[in-house]
């Protein structure tokens, strides 16, 4: 009788969302600090915080991207559903940094890094193998 042993190899893929991920975490940290420089009377903290808002808001949709080939490939959505809500959160953050609404901006900005904090430590704490098909 042939015997099958789980796959637990960490996917290509895993890695990849593992880089993106850290990525995505260093650019978001960066963005309080470029707004206390702005807080501090340096206007350039502006034009810091802007360009990192866009490398920030670009990152969470590569990490999107990356979720659905996670999604397709290795039949796991929660990567993506939780990408998903980042970023809409990140795209909220963006209008209202723009629209200089800081009472939504600050405590966003706050709840958005520490989520994204979570999801550090969730992709690199667990190995990410395919889900095995359930035979009836
Ligand atoms: C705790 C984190 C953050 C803090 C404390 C913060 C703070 C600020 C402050 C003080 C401003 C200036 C608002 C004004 O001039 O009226 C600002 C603007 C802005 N923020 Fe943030 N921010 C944070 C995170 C983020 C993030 C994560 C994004 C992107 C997703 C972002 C995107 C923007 C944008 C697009 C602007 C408008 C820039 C412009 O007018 O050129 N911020 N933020």
């Amino acid at each position: 009788m042939a015997t099958t042993t789980p796959d637990t190899t960490t996917r290509p893929s895993w890695w990849v969302l593992r880089a993106v991920v850290s990525t995505h975490l260093v650019a978001i940290f960066g963005q309080p600090v470029f707004a206390g420089v702005l807080l501090s009377g340096d206007y350039d903290g502006l034009g810091l915080h802007e360009a990192g808002a866009n490398l920030t808001t670009s990152l969470g949709y590569v990490q999107l991207i990356v979720t659905i080939v996670i999604w397709t490939r290795l039949r796991r959505a929660w990567p993506f559903i939780a990408t998903l809500a980042l970023v809409l959160a990140e795209t909220v953050q963006y209008f209202a940094g723009m629209a200089g609404a800081l009472w939504l901006h600050l405590p966003l900005g706050v709840a958005t890094i520490a989520a994204l904090v979570v999801q550090f430590i969730d992709v690199w704490r667990r190995p990410l193998t395919r889900e095995e098909p359930t035979h009836a």
